[in-house]
């Protein structure tokens, strides 16, 4: 059974890889940074000095926890997408008095699971209910979760990594989930000066390069293909037009890999787009998410690099 869920999953990596690489534009899902040694790569790039958006995220939180708790109520199930460690969450599962149940939610069960029964261990009194699903697509509570206010929260800015299409899919997710008397406190990163974005994404320890080229590495390691890392340079770049920041893996010199016996040529100097990472002003947030969502309030930090926002469902 293992074993069958194995290749399937190994023959759906590919057909994407193939799908991705056929592109006049060469593409990889940005999913694909994402196995052990990616989420390692991600956890040091979020205590790097010119990644901003973690440790300003995680100021936000800490200044203004009471005056959130104030905004989501008096009693509430929170329930996070994608949650992870579920780190940042702390800060409200150790401040806030009105969270009688956390369902920490993500597609990988083992980390799930190990992460729950830590949190069970440090807040004895939240129900911790972790449900293992992909929150992209319409999902249930567990049928133990209490019948109160549901708040989802999304920190990080993941959403800036979506394509249009997948943020209206998940606007919509969210808001059949949390009911029409439920809330969504959300991370939202802004604007900002170019040479800050770019630092953020073209860091000088190159932790962030070596992030981007493990994409490479994992689909090797999971398909056995031979890309080789050391052809290509990461470099991040700020596209204007539609407001985000773009990562790449520009080839050094040409040449061609086989992916499952399909040869992909690879031109001196062309790229393979491997993620968007969009920025927004609290207008085109708002603008964004006004078909589902009412932005009732905004936290900000001095500089405005980075919000925290309240919605509720229109
Ligand atoms: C997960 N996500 C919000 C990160 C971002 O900033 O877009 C992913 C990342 N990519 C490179 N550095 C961080």
């Amino acid at each position: 059974m293992i074993e069958t869920d194995q290749i399937a999953k190994k023959a759906s990596m590919l057909e994407e890889v193939i799908t991705g690489l056929s592109q006049e534009q060469k593409t990889l899902p940005s999913k694909f940074f994402y196995d052990e040694k990616g989420s390692q790569l991600f956890d040091e790039i979020t205590n790097l000095k010119e990644y901003y958006p973690t440790r300003t995220e995680r100021k936000i939180l800490e200044d203004n926890v009471n005056e959130m708790e104030e905004y989501l109520g008096e009693e509430i199930v929170l329930i996070e997408p994608g949650s992870g460690s579920s780190e940042k969450t702390r800060i409200l599962l150790g401040s806030m008095q009105n969270i009688c149940c956390y369902i920490p939610m993500d597609i990988s069960g083992d980390y799930l699971f190990k992460v729950a029964d830590q949190l069970r261990d440090d807040y004895p009194d939240i129900s911790i209910q972790p449900l293992s699903a992909d929150y992209t697509k319409p999902f249930e509570l567990p049928e133990s979760s209490p019948e109160v206010r549901r708040v989802v929260f999304y920190p990080g800015s993941t959403i800036g990594n979506f394509k249009l299409e997948k943020v209206e899919q998940f606007l919509e997710v969210i808001h059949d989930i949390i009911g029409e008397d439920g809330a969504f406190l959300i991370g939202v990163d802004l604007k900002k000066d170019i040479p800050v974005l770019e630092a953020a994404y073209n860091d000088s320890e190159e932790i962030t390069a070596a992030f981007n080229k493990n994409i490479l590495e994992h689909i090797n390691r999971k398909t056995g293909t031979n890309f080789n890392p050391d052809l290509f340079d990461h470099k991040a770049i700020w596209n204007n037009e539609k407001s985000r920041i773009e990562m790449h893996l520009f080839v050094k010199e040409a040449h061609s890999v086989l992916v499952d016996g399909v040869e992909v040529s690879f031109k001196k100097g062309e790229s393979i787009h491997t993620e968007n990472s969009h920025k927004y002003t609290l207008e085109e947030f708002e603008d964004m998410v006004s078909e589902w969502f009412e932005v009732k309030k905004v936290w900000m930090d001095e500089d405005q690099y980075f919000s925290v926002q309240y919605l509720e469902p229109k």
